[in-house]
């Protein structure tokens, strides 16, 4: 055919083990569990620091000083307004019924064209939790809270939403989460950014190129299925039944395996951690349901698929920390867009950087060379 055969090993299956970019943002051990945001362990930064200071560590490779997080703060709350076009759009999108996440997309194509990177970045990290607030009001026939200049994205997210002061715990909670999701090395998402960013398109088309991969079930989607499995298991003793249908069934168990992870993905952990905060010693909760179901899926799971290590990742946690925040499932999805816009940013400006268009080869298996025939000449089907 011209060209050599590509033999297997150059072949790897959804590009599997494949290294396709340099970064100094985050560093992920999958054998032992540890994950790192430009040096900073995970699990003491993300408890820790408000969102502000993670968005600044990625867009500048440092912490910020308190100087730095007040102004970047009060950036992002001067740009959290929504513009009367992109109101329009979203109350277009609340009126065909279009899903929290796609009316996300929707409105940040919608966001006003700005000259300079620096500018577009902060209309896109501050538009996010704008306009998913905004969307959710519209789609329950409320009028949009308008953002408090004064607040910070977490706390801010939480006041537009439900147009009430969130409590300092919940705050706390929101914070937590935004950091733990905000980058993670070539996730399909990211990398559909830097793919986009790699013909030298722009910001926010990479962004609504990543949103539209963020949208799919096995990635971003997981966190709404988690809920509907642990909803419907219900009560701790019927886990194993509906775990082992699910298996049974050659279903997959939503919010377990990872590509990089042959452990517990270190952010279930402090995701965990958080919920287990949010609920406080309250019984009959989903977080300690969820606790009960992540044994029984581990050791299911194991039986069913073993050495494949499928331990529970991010999004399991996620589906519980949220819904006990009193998030609506409807919005998992555009959550953690909210969070992972920083690392999709972040990666488009390294991308931008020192860049090469991605052009990946593909394996041929379709047909041997074959004569043209005429279509006149064609032998009936
Ligand atoms: N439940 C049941 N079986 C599973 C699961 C699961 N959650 N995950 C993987 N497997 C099985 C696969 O069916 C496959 O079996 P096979 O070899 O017999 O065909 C084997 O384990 C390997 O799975 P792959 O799909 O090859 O693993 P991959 O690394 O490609 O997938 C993924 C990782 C997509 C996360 C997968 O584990 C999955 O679909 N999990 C459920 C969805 C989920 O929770 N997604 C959120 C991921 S975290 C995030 O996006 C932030």
């Amino acid at each position: 055919m011209g060209e050599p055969e590509m033999s297997e090993a150059e072949w790897k299956e959804g590009l599997e083990g494949v290294v396709a970019a340099r970064t100094a943002l985050t560093h992920i051990d999958g054998q032992a569990g540890r994950l790192f945001l430009c040096g900073y362990e995970i699990g003491e930064l993300a408890p820790a620091a408000c969102f502000e200071e993670t968005l600044h560590l990625l867009w500048s490779g440092r912490l910020p000083t308190v100087e730095e997080c007040d102004r970047l703060r009060a950036r992002l709350a001067a740009r959290r307004e929504l513009s009367t076009p992109t109101r329009q759009a979203l109350e277009v999108a609340a009126a065909q019924r279009r899903s929290p996440i796609e009316a996300l997309r929707l409105g940040v194509e919608s966001l006003p064209s700005v000259d300079g990177d620096e500018e577009l970045r902060l209309r896109l990290a501050a538009g996010l939790p704008a306009i998913v607030a905004a969307y959710w009001r519209l789609q329950n026939g409320q009028d949009p809270v308008p953002s408090d200049p004064r607040r910070g994205q977490a706390d801010d997210l939480l006041h537009m939403l439900f147009g009430r002061d969130p409590s300092p715990s919940h705050v706390r909670a929101l914070d937590t989460y935004l950091n733990t999701m905000a980058d993670h090395g070539l996730n399909a998402s990211t990398f559909t950014a830097r793919i986009i960013v790699s013909t030298q398109s722009d910001l926010t088309s990479a962004v609504v190129g990543a949103l539209g991969a963020l949208k799919g079930p096995i990635h971003g989607g997981a966190p709404g299925p988690v809920l509907e499995m642990l909803q419907t298991i219900g009560t701790p003793e019927r886990a194993e039944l509906v775990v082992r249908d699910l298996l049974d069934r050659g279903q997959r168990v939503m919010g377990f395996g990872h590509r990089e992870y042959r452990v517990r993905d270190p952010r279930a952990r402090i995701l965990s951690a958080a919920a287990a905060e949010v609920v406080g010693g309250r019984g009959n909760s989903l977080y300690e349901l969820a606790r009960s179901v992540e044994k029984v899926a581990e050791e299911a799971l194991e039986q069913t698929k073993p050495g494949r290590h499928l331990k529970t990742n991010a999004e399991f946690y996620t589906a519980v920390l949220l819904h006990e925040l009193g998030l609506p499932a409807e919005l998992f999805t555009s959550l953690f867009a909210v969070s992972r816009v920083s690392g999709w940013i972040a990666h488009a400006l390294e991308q931008a950087a020192a860049n090469r268009i991605f052009r990946p080869a593909s394996r041929y298996c379709g047909a041997a060379p074959r004569p043209w025939v005429p279509l006149s000449k064609r032998p009936a089907a």
